[in-house]
């Protein structure tokens, strides 16, 4: 068995001297295995970015430790940074260098041949959408460009093991995608990834294993499925084309031995239903009925109703933390 790739254990940071106040981090364990993703989810304020500081050796942690690539953040922070990539919240790129020189400049950082950086850096900007741009500098770019390139900068050492501070905030829904893409890449090839993300979609699309953060806890680990099922069964969504049919089809529906919710307005009845069984079954008896259907589906809770379930709170609107107590 070989050692996990990233670990962090019973990680603490306290700010301030305060011992009543609650640490911004608060005892956080977790493994990610070499080459698989993991997605460190929260609302803002959760301890995040404060994580993944620690975990890239930027800020002590209080106690416990972190290993990256086998080795210790507190005890050996010279081979972790050298066996690791960082993108973080904020852009990190020189303003006044082009794209290009900012790649230049970090490759010879990195101790990269020249010819190396150059094929390499090419295939990044182009990777990146960003190739004709490349000789601008890089206070012209606009957020989502910078973003980009800062990206680019981050993966021009092939670093095994890549952190990315919500890497896709402030992309594009296309530009997301293709960068969605290049991790995928990187990951088949053998590189392990945390990311942080608010986006669950991303969680959902990227991460093998998701950990849900709030007020510096670790408040739900597991792959996206096992997180999804914990948050409740999947549902039958019906739409009938008459809303004269609602009686007869809830009739229908509630054989199943299942309540049925009806929305009148939208000619829609909703129940709980075990898996695609259940949907052909009352298909059946809708169409052996005569009823007419818009629509039949079942739906599954999504990563958004996971995380409304376990924080109380959708990802997106939590700006005030009195909000929520
Ligand atoms: N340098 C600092 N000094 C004091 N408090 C800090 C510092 N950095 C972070 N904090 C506090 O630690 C807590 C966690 O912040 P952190 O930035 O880790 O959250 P996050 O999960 O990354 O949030 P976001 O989604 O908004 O990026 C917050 O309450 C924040 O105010
Ligand atoms: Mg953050």
């Amino acid at each position: 068995m070989t050692a996990p790739a990233i670990e962090a254990v019973d990680l603490v940071k306290r700010f301030g001297d305060d011992p009543d106040e609650r640490p911004a981090v608060d005892g956080v364990s977790f493994t990610v295995p070499q080459g698989t993703v993991l997605g460190l989810l929260g609302p803002n304020g959760a301890g995040k970015t404060t994580t993944v500081r620690m975990m890239t050796t930027l800020t002590e942690p209080t106690s416990g430790t972190a290993r990256v690539a086998g080795y210790d953040v507190c005890t050996d922070p010279a081979m972790v940074r050298s066996n690791m990539g960082l993108t973080g919240q904020a852009a990190t790129v020189d303003e006044l260098l082009t794209g290009r020189e900012n790649i230049r400049m970090i490759g010879a950082l990195y101790g990269i041949g020249r010819r190396d950086v150059a094929r390499l850096g090419d295939q990044l900007l182009e990777q990146f959408s960003i190739a004709d741009a490349a000789d601008r500098p890089v206070k012209s770019y606009s957020g989502g460009m910078r973003r980009r390139i800062d990206l680019a900068v981050s993966l021009i050492a092939s670093p095994p093991v890549l952190f990315l501070d919500e890497p896709t905030t402030g992309l594009d829904p296309r530009s997301r995608i293709d960068l969605w893409d290049v991790l995928r890449d990187l990951v088949s090839r053998g590189t392990t990834l945390l990311l942080t993300t608010q986006y669950l979609e991303e969680a959902d699309q990227l991460a093998n294993d998701i950990v849900v953060m709030d007020r510096g806890r670790i408040i739900a680990k597991g792959t996206p499925l096992q997180l999804k099922q914990q948050a409740g069964n999947a549902s039958l969504v019906v739409t009938v084309s008459h809303a004269a049919d609602l009686p007869t089809a809830r009739e229908l529906m509630a054989r199943a031995g299942i309540e049925v919710h009806v929305d009148a307005g939208a000619r829609r009845l909703t129940a709980a239903a075990e898996g695609i069984a259940d949907m052909t079954r009352v298909a059946g008896w809708l169409q052996d009925s005569r009823i007419e259907v818009d629509d039949i589906g079942l739906s599954r809770p999504s990563l958004d109703d996971v995380f409304l379930s376990l924080t109380g709170h959708r990802a997106e609107d939590d700006e005030n933390e009195e909000s929520r107590v």
